[in-house]
């Protein structure tokens, strides 16, 4: 059996966890710092920083006794080093550094989107690639072909807002509280998606997408309705932004998933909580007979399990790096920055 650590500080949790053979979770401890940001309304990078540094010690601690196993049994520490804050992340790579360099393990760096896509194989034992992968954040929006373990495609990504970070917006406008994805996800549950009609991204025949213009779009039509002293249904309001949102992810990912030729479809981020995406997507990929996967609510937010679980398959195919590993806010995806050093 091989023992990951994973450690998560790419944003505002900091989260540590122990994972057996990529696949089960012996520990996901996750502090999560959004009471700390909600006043501001949003996360405020230096405060992140500084919560992660007084949580990550006491969260590796808590994650190795949850599950009853010692520093000195792990294989190896798979940290994320990217993307994300620089100063948040800074906070994880330096002590997964200090770990693996005091336990002599060796360490692995870990792509946080990657890992996203990784929940999914917590979730699904079975689960194996290739398959098309739709990755939505709220820093990201990604369609990603996965070949195998460690071969990735990006295929194409948002031009602007991520998905996450519209619904982020459109719910600060709105007067909802931070972060605002569940709360419009909510609302719209009560509203018609068809009553407001929002503009659809035209980013033509490839895989990008684009929700600046939606954002701003919804922006406008509150603060003319303000304007005006006219009231707006917000339930209407989150129902068709977000069918919006939805119908878009939802186009491009089925158009992948036949384009390459897969059965399978991945859903992973913050934004496959949405209760909308899961049911659009899980509609439309039954009908064209694609099967589809996403993680419990748990694992599609930021968690170290699924940092962990991308560890391991990197850590068995031989990819691990030294102590010059460094935090990399615009990480790509499927990009390897620290080449790996083969025993
Ligand atoms: O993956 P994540 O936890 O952090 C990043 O890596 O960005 O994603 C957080 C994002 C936030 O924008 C949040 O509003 C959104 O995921 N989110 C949702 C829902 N739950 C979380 N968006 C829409 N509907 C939800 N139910
Ligand atoms: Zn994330």
């Amino acid at each position: 059996m091989s023992l990951i650590l994973g450690l998560e500080t790419s944003c505002d949790e900091t989260s540590a966890a122990i994972v057996a053979d990529g696949r089960t979770i012996l520990s996901n401890i996750i502090s999560s710092q959004i009471d700390v940001h909600q006043k501001f309304g949003g996360v405020v990078p230096e405060i992140a920083s500084r919560k992660h540094i007084e949580n990550v010690m006491p969260v590796v601690d808590e994650a190795l006794t949850a599950a009853g196993v010692k520093l000195a049994d792990v294989d190896a520490i798979g940290v994320t080093y990217g993307p994300g804050l620089v100063g948040a992340l800074l906070v994880g790579v330096a002590a997964a550094k200090a770990l693996a360099f005091a336990a002599q393990k060796k360490l692995v760096g870990v792509n946080h989107l990657e890992g996203h896509i990784f929940a999914n194989y917590l979730a699904h034992q079975k689960l194996e690639p290739p398959f098309v992968a739709l990755v939505v954040s709220g820093g990201h929006t990604s369609l990603v072909y996965q070949k195998g373990y460690n071969d990735f495609e990006l295929l194409g990504q948002t031009r602007d807002d991520a998905a996450g970070e519209a619904f982020d917006k459109v719910a600060r406008v709105m007067g909802l509280p931070y972060p605002g994805g569940p709360f419009i996800d909510r609302l719209a549950a009560q509203g018609d998606p068809e009553s407001i009609s929002f503009p659809r991204a035209k980013t033509g025949e490839n895989y990008e997408f684009s929700f600046s213009g939606l954002k701003s779009a919804v922006l406008n039509y509150l603060n003319s309705a303000r304007q005006k002293g006219e009231s707006v249904d917000q339930a209407n309001v989150a129902a068709s932004f977000q069918k919006a949102v939805v119908d878009v992810l939802v186009t491009k990912t089925l158009q992948a998933a036949k384009q390459y030729a897969v059965d399978k479809i991945v859903l992973a981020g913050g934004v496959a909580a949405n209760s909308g995406l899961r049911a659009e997507l899980s509609e439309k990929s039954a009908e064209a007979g694609f099967k589809l996967f996403y993680p419990s609510l748990v694992l599609c937010s930021d968690n170290a399990a699924m940092i962990a679980s991308r560890a391991f398959f990197k850590h068995r195919a031989g990819e691990w790096t030294d102590l010059r590993l460094n935090a990399l806010p615009s990480l790509k995806l499927g990009e390897n920055k620290y080449f790996s050093l083969k025993a």
